[in-house]
Formats: structure tokens, C-alpha cells, sequence
């Protein structure tokens, strides 16, 4: 039995999150999926009901219970210094040492991609993020604050050991899934020290992996690749920052942030607990509305049931969200008809065999 962790969080979260539920519920009642499902009452409603953001308690009940937190979204315009929204997902990512935020880069239909003479067979890579320190670490301050002279600092945070880390595991994914190149995007030609570190890191660990071309390109010139050729990626890698950058691009490239899901995981200890979440926020402006894609929260739902060893339900959630797609069952912003609801409905009953 594997118990799942569930928070809806903020915004639209909750609505993508539900359906992602009701789709785990159907398949413990209909197939006796082995799972438990602890629904956690986090977010921004509950920082401002009593103002709690992420308890100590409940880091370690999810670290020591849980294998895997399913998380819809975080952030919220009542709380606008995102304090909650940090403490949760950081809570997370940096508490957990998450280090390796992979976020897969695909189109599921041609009329998806947004590039012109270009199809879905053209947008196929994955971007490895690194996810537990970067420009993310919040080491810094203010100065002065208020005044003529104020000052605002954020350190990049880069260590030999983090950097090493990430780049092997997009090599290891690499060698385990028969893609021949990995790319690392750095910015080290201006931001000489911490990013020296990654090219000579890179170069190392490129060493070890005798059937892989390296590719180093500098993070401007990928955007600059991706919108040009994106058939040309495989695997990226980079950190913390430019990783979340790129992957609202790679977004883009696969019909938007409602297409996109994500897995945070450390792959050096398959057996921790892990978390998985679409890519896209809150999106103040759908809530509420029946009008947010829930395919980037059912298809991480899917590559979920795979990290916990329930084989076979990623490929099946992703046929179904597929056939979704080809006849029009799905979210305006993916070209259908169709609301959150009816288009989750949809998944559901292709996943179970009901169409
Ligand atoms: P966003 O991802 O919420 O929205 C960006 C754009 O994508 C908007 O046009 C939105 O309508 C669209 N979009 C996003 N998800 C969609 C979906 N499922 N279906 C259809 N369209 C979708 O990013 P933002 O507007 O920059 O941020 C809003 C809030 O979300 C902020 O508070 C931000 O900090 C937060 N955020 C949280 C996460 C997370 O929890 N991991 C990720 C990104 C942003
Ligand atoms: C993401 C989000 C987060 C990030 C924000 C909400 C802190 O944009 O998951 O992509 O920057 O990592
Ligand atoms: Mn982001």
C-alpha cells in the first residue's frame, strides 16, 4: 500500500487536484489500486484562516508515511509575498532534498505545437532542473529597505556536490532511455564563477558516458534553439532558475501549461518520498470557472503510479488524455469544447475501459 499525500492548494490547484482524486479513487475501487490517499488542508485559505504555511509535523508525517505528494498549485493574490506558497513547495523540494525537478517536454497532438512546419513528433526532450538550490536558496537580504539607498540581494548558491548530482542523473536518464545527447545551458560567459562550475562539471561527468554527445549552450541561445528547432533536444539540463524558465517555454511548445507535469524527485533514493505537480500555477484568472486544463495534473498523475510501481497507468492515462485531445473533449486552451469537469470525465472513463 502506498499512501499518497494530496494537496490541492491554491487557485485552480484544487480544481485540476480533484479530478486527479477522483481518477485515483476510481481505480482503487475499480482495480484495487494500493493506495491511500491523505488529503492535507494546506495552502493559502488555511495561512490566512490560522496562519499556518507548512508545519513540522506534517514535513515529517509526509517524509517518514508518504511515498509520493500529488500538488496542484501555490499562490494566491490575498498573500502577496508568497510566503505560504514558498514554505510548502520549498518546504518540499529543499526539505525532502528533491534535488532533481524533471520536467518532460511533449506534444500529444500536432495541432499542439505552436511552430510553424513543425509537429508533435518534433517536441521530445526533458529538462532536468536543478531543484534544490540555484538562485532558489534565499540567501541574501535587504538593506536599507524603504530608503533612496535600499540594497537587494539574492546569492546563486552553487556546490560542487549539487551541480554533480543533477548533471548525472540527466546522463543516467539519458543512458536508461536511449537518448544519445544531453544539453546543459548555463550563462557562465557572464556569470563567471558559480557557472564555471557547472561547464567544468558538465565536461567531467560527459567523460563517464562514452555513447553521449555533449552539448553546452549558453541559456539565451536555447531559448533562441528551442523556438527555432526544437527536434534538436533531448535531454537539458540546468539549474534551478533558467529550469523553470525554459520549462514555461517547453510549455508552450506542447500547448500550453495546462499540457505540462512534472516529478520531483532523489533519484540517488528511489525509495523517498516524492512529489509530483503540474508545472503551471494558480491561474487566478480561471478559478472557478470550469475552464482549467486538468490533463498536466492527470498526466503527472500518471507518471506518479509509475515512480510508485504501478505499472502501466501512465501509458494508459496518456492514451486516454490523447483521445481526449483528438476528438475535442478537452479545455478551450487546447483547442475543445469542454470544461475541467467533462474533459476529466472523459480521461476517466477511456483509462477504465468504459468508451
Ligand atoms: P500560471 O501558470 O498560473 O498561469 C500562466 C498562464 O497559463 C495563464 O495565462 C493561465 O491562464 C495559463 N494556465 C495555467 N495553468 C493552466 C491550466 N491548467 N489550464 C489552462 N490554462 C492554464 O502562472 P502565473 O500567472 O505566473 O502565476 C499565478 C500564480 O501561481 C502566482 O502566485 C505564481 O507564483 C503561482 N505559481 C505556482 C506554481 C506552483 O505551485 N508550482 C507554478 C507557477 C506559478
Ligand atoms: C514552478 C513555479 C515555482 C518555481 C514558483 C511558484 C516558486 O514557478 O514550479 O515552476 O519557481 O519553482
Ligand atoms: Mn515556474
Amino acid at each position: 500500500m502506498k499512501k499518497i499525500a494530496i494537496v490541492g492548494g491554491d487557485g485552480i490547484g484544487p480544481e485540476v487536484v480533484r479530478e486527479a482524486k477522483a481518477l485515483l479513487v476510481e481505480l482503487q475501487e475499480k482495480e484495487g489500486l494500493a493506495v491511500e490517499l491523505w488529503e492535507l488542508d494546506l495552502g493559502a485559505d488555511r495561512f490566512l484562516r490560522d496562519g499556518t504555511t507548512f508545519p513540522k509535523e506534517i514535513q515529517t508525517a509526509v517524509r517518514k508515511e508518504c511515498a509520493a505528494v500529488l500538488l496542484g498549485a501555490l499562490g494566491d493574490p490575498r498573500v502577496p509575498s508568497n510566503d505560504h506558497a514558498r514554505d510548502i513547495l520549498f518546504g518540499m523540494r529543499f526539505g525532502y532534498d528533491l534535488y532533481a525537478n524533471i520536467r518532460p517536454v511533449r506534444a500529444l497532438a500536432d495541432r499542439l505545437v505552436p511552430l510553424k512546419n513543425r509537429t508533435a513528433k518534433d517536441v521530445d526532450f526533458v529538462v532536468f532542473r536543478e531543484n534544490t538550490e540555484g538562485i532558489y536558496v534565499n540567501v541574501g537580504g535587504q538593506f536599507k529597505r524603504g530608503t533612496e539607498d535600499e540594497v537587494g540581494l539574492n546569492t546563486d548558491l552553487n556546490t560542487r556536490k549539487g551541480v554533480e548530482r543533477i548533471v548525472r542523473a540527466a546522463f543516467e536518464f539519458a543512458k536508461a532511455t536511449g537518448r544519445t545527447r544531453v544539453t546543459m545551458a548555463d550563462k557562465s560567459n557572464a556569470m563567471k564563477f558559480a557557472h564555471e562550475l557547472w561547464v567544468r562539471v558538465f565536461q567531467e561527468v560527459l567523460r563517464e558516458y562514452p555513447g553521449i554527445e555533449g552539448e553546452h549552450v549558453y541559456v539565451d541561445a536555447l531559448c533562441l534553439y528551442l523556438v527555432q528547432d526544437p527536434s534538436r533536444f533531448q535531454v537539458i539540463v540546468t539549474n534551478n532558475l533558467f529550469g523553470d524558465i525554459v520549462t514555461d517555454l517547453g510549455a508552450a511548445l506542447q500547448g500550453g501549461l495546462g499540457m505540462a507535469g512534472s516529478a520531483n524527485l532523489h533519484p540517488a533514493d528511489p525509495g523517498r518520498v516524492a512529489l509530483f505537480e503540474p508545472v503551471h500555477g494558480s491561474a487566478p484568472p480561471l478559478v472557478g470557472k470550469d475552464l482549467a486544463n486538468p490533463f498536466a495534473a492527470l498526466l503527472t498523475t500518471g507518471t506518479m503510479l509509475e515512480h510508485l510501481g504501478f505499472a502501466g497507468y501512465e501509458a494508459r492515462i496518456e492514451r486516454a488524455v490523447t483521445a481526449a485531445l483528438d476528438r475535442g473533449t478537452c479545455t478551450k486552451d487546447v483547442g475543445g469544447g469542454v470544461g475541467t469537469r467533462a474533459a476529466s470525465a472523459f480521461v476517466r472513463e477511456h483509462v477504465l475501459g468504459r468508451l
